[in-house]
């Protein structure tokens, strides 16, 4: 009888075909209604707009629900199978300057780095947006004609010298808000293009099904 690896181990040994890349549905939906959601906010929707917002709330509830899956999805998905460690990720960029080839069953240690890191740059931006717009107006759902206000930038002020200060106040802040959202989106713009080339090199390199695995058609 051979000794295999448990099937949520980090890496599997290589040549063991028992461990192809699968995601489950919830990992791939997520995925790419995460895309959407960011392909739409960054090129269709108005900036701060009733829209703008709308999706982003939509964001932050697809972004909860691979987080939760993180702790109850089957083993691929859960985070103890791609814990964060620089350790394994040089160890990983050793093994590719070495030629060296590994199986992993979930995403390879540099690959879990980034996704840490595009996790939390989400974060970053949902937090700022949602500083700027407030909360989704969850005790309105339901009720038609309550979408969110967009966020104005308008400079009027009003004629009460009270007033006047709390406003500028508020505006300060929103603008300190907007400089992060629009800071951190621009981090994830480039992290985006990492990430496709991490992608599409790992693909060549691993000679795995990488991209295919994440597709809706792959179970
Ligand atoms: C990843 C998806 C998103 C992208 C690509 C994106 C992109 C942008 C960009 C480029 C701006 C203009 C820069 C700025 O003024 O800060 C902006 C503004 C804004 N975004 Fe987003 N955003 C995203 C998600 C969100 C989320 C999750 C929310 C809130 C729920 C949100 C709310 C806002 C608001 C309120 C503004 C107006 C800021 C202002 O008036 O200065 N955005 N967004
Ligand atoms: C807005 C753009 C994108 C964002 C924010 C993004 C983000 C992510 C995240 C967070 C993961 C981890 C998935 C999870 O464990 O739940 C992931 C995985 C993945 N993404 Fe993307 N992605 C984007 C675009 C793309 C595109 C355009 C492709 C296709 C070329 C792609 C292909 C993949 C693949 C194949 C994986 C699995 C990698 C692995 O097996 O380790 N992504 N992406």
């Amino acid at each position: 009888m051979t000794n295999r690896p448990p099937l949520n181990s980090l890496e599997a040994t290589a040549g063991d075909d028992r461990h192809p890349r699968r995601w489950d549905p919830v990992v791939k939906t997520t995925h790419w209604s995460i895309v959407a959601a960011v392909l739409v906010n960054a090129l269709v929707t108005e900036e701060g707009s009733g829209a703008h917002i709308w999706v982003g709330y939509a964001l932050s509830a697809v972004l909860a629900l691979r987080l939760l899956w993180g702790f109850i999805g089957p083993p691929e998905a859960r985070f103890s199978a791609f814990l964060p460690s620089l350790r394994h990720a040089f160890r990983h960029v050793r093994n590719i300057r070495a030629g060296r080839k590994e199986i992993h069953v979930s995403h390879n240690p540099l690959g879990a780095l980034m996704v840490y890191v595009v996790w939390s740059t989400l974060g970053v931006i949902i937090a700022s947006g949602i500083a700027m717009a407030g909360p989704p107006p969850i005790a309105s759902l339901g009720q038609p004609g309550t979408p969110p206000a967009a966020v104005e930038r308008s400079d009027a002020s009003s004629d009460h010298g009270d007033e006047d200060e709390e406003h500028k106040d508020r505006q300060g802040e929103d603008g300190l808000w907007s400089e992060v959202h629009e800071i951190a989106v621009n981090i994830l713009y480039v992290l985006i293009l990492l990430h496709i080339a991490g992608v599409m090199f790992e693909t060549r390199r691993s000679g795995r099904e990488i991209l295919l695995a994440m597709l809706p058609s792959r179970s």
